[in-house]
């Protein structure tokens, strides 16, 4: 039998006691982060049907499962990204941390350089590209530093875990397209196990 060293009970509440101790984001990222580094070494964290695509429906090369959601509004949920697969340029509305668990993910990050006058467009800047591997966490400041592209270019599935301070399906976000500035607003409406 498989010995988790750090369990995903063990980190959603040791994250929803920092939680109430409502620190300021600094200590929310440096002491989350410290957690979610130690999660994340252990794919067998979390159970093995959350590590795969759905394999299924609309969007079969990806997965988006629930793991935990606390009163306080604390979100933790595994992402797989299959080979191929993209998330074009978002927001989130709330604070995250994304750690990768298993293989590798190239998130680009942009900035937005318009003054916001134009109601619906939105003129982005590339800020920067990083590959993610396993062990590695790359942070969700909002209205600072959050928006990205996420890609898998490599041949095999790859899992994440993301942390955020809301439920997703209650937010309202954006998509931004990067050819003709338009944005369109959306909500995570369910995740493929609930
Ligand atoms: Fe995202």
């Amino acid at each position: 039998m498989t010995t988790v060293k750090y369990s995903l009970d063990q980190f959603s509440s040791d994250m929803e006691g920092l939680i109430s101790g409502k620190p300021d984001q600094q200590k929310l990222f440096d002491t989350g982060s410290s957690w979610l580094e130690k999660l994340i070494q252990d794919p067998n964290a979390i159970p093995e049907q959350y590590r795969s695509p759905v394999g299924k429906g609309s969007r079969p090369n990806h997965g988006s499962y629930a793991l935990y959601q606390g009163d306080s509004g604390l979100l933790v949920t595994a992402v797989v990204w299959g080979p191929g697969d993209h998330a074009s340029p978002h927001d989130h509305g709330t604070w995250g941390m994304i750690g990768v668990m298993d293989n590798a993910l190239t998130e680009t990050r942009f900035r937005r350089v318009d003054d916001r006058t134009k109601e619906g467009f939105a003129t982005l800047e590339k800020d920067r590209t990083s590959q993610f591997k396993p062990g590695e966490i790359t942070l969700l400041i909002p209205e600072v530093d959050e928006i990205h592209q996420m890609d898998n270019f490599t041949g095999r599935p790859t899992v994440e875990i993301h942390v955020y301070g809301d439920d997703l399906r209650g937010l309202n976000r954006s998509r931004y397209n990067l050819e003709t500035g338009e944005i369109t607003p959306f909500a995570t409406d369910k995740y493929d196990n609930c």
